[in-house]
């Protein structure tokens, strides 16, 4: 975990991905609750038609260890979808590392209201970085396909 906490510099941000990374991205999907089952092809859509997008990749062995997701107006509204950090990385700030990162690129830091959505346990970790779950009257609503 340490050496990883240095070696955090190391680490190469892409903004659009390879063949490889997809697959890689796809794998990564399959560990989380929320994004298990998504299939290449759906992946490879998503990230056609969807706005800026943030890999973390090692260049040690071309591995993709950090992923997040935008969707943006780039005056009102962003949507950040799919924050993870590739389990082996976690605990070593590449976590914190990619949400600056996120809010901070430039179509994104000027937007009014950028939100994501999130389980009751992650609220103070998007906290830290000014996310307030406290918007009484608003409800987050859903129609499926
Ligand atoms: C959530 C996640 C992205 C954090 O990445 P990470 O690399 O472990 O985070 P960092 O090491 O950069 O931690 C940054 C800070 O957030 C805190 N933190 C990390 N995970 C947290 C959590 N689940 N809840 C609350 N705080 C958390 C850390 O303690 C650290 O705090 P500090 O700055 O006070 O020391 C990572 O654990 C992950 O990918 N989880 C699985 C996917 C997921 O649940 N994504 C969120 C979907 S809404």
């Amino acid at each position: 975990m340490t050496n990883l906490i240095q070696e955090k510099d190391r680490l190469a941000i892409k903004r659009s991905l390879t063949s490889s990374h997809i697959d890689q991205l796809v794998a990564l999907f399959q560990t989380e609750w929320w994004t298990k089952g998504r299939t290449r092809a759906d992946t490879e859509k998503a990230l056609q038609m969807g706005g800026p997008m943030f890999a973390f990749v090692d260049p040690e062995g071309d591995d993709l260890v950090a992923f997040a997701r935008t969707t943006t107006d780039g005056v009102y509204k962003a949507m950040i979808f799919d924050i993870i950090v590739k389990a082996t990385w976690r605990g070593t700030g590449l976590g914190a590392l990619l949400m600056e990162t996120v809010l901070n690129d430039p179509a994104l830091v000027d937007v009014k209201h950028r939100e994501l959505y999130c389980l009751e346990d992650m609220v103070p970790f998007y906290e830290k970085w000014g996310f307030t779950a406290h918007l009484p009257g608003l409800f987050f609503m859903r129609k499926s396909a």
